[in-house]
């Protein structure tokens, strides 16, 4: 059966010390705790190999936030998914509203970046998620199942079954305005639907689909009681310990 999954993303905060600090502190609060769900951090390219060595790694993965959609070469800046792997991570972090709105990443390139996380064994975790617009115009499911079809239709069934989807609503991100649980269950029913289309319903009922956007203490809880909601990617309650945990023990 498919797993509940908490992911934090720090994106673009704390430096390589207050990283590390705040890893610590996550591991020092997961010791001896009975958790309900797999743990995972997502920290800046930086920080990773120091994150992956401190963390118990039964405990806790660590995630990348984007990787490049080459092997290797003359790309200045990037950093590929072989690069991710041998720091010890096992996620990344593909498809973010930010990257897909800021750094123009195409469904194109990202089914490039899928291919190169699984092809070095690492876990996808592929964001989908529809602006305030598309829902206002009640274009969201489309725009939804567009990205998914776009970037990972292609893949096998066996390949399918590695990925986990965050749910993000764009509206929500930040925003401190959350899709209500009610909106997050319809939209996650709808995205196992699509999957129980195209892959049938072994790989549908065994995919983790995770909501992001405004998730925190308060309302993890509501969020993660849903049938086809199984944990979620976690921004700004993602940067301490203090507001972590709770959402970590919604679970
Ligand atoms: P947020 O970010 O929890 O700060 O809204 C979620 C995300 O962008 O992954």
């Amino acid at each position: 059966m498919r797993k509940n999954i908490v992911a934090g993303n720090w994106k673009m905060n704390k430096n390589l010390q207050e990283g590390v600090e705040l890893a610590k502190e996550l591991n020092e609060a997961l010791k001896g705790k009975t958790i309900n769900c797999d743990v995972v951090i997502g920290t800046p390219f930086i920080h990773l190999a120091a994150v992956a060595n401190i963390v118990d790694s039964d405990k806790i993965g660590v995630a990348a936030q984007n990787c490049a959609n080459k092997v290797s070469g003359a790309y200045t800046g990037e950093v590929s998914a072989e690069m991710v792997a041998s720091t010890g991570a096992k996620y990344v972090i593909l498809g973010h509203s930010e990257r897909r709105a800021y750094y123009h990443e195409t469904a194109e390139i990202l089914k490039e970046k899928v291919g190169l996380t699984l092809a070095n064994g690492l876990t996808p975790i592929f964001c989908i998620g529809e602006v305030l617009e598309e829902r206002e115009s009640e274009k969201h499911f489309d725009v939804v199942k567009s990205q998914i079809v776009d970037s990972l239709f292609e893949l096998s069934a066996e390949d399918f079954g590695k990925i986990v989807l965050a749910y993000e609503p764009v509206w929500a991100i930040g925003t401190g305005k959350t899709a209500s649980p009610a909106q997050a269950q319809e939209m996650h029913a709808f995205i196992r639907k699509t999957l129980v289309e195209k892959y049938g319903n072994e790989v549908a009922n065994n995919t983790s689909i995770l909501y992001g956007g405004s998730a925190n203490a308060d309302n993890a809880k509501e969020l993660f009681s849903n049938p086809d909601v199984d944990g979620g990617l976690i921004g700004g309650a993602s940067l301490s310990v203090d507001k972590f945990m709770p959402v970590i023990e919604a679970f």
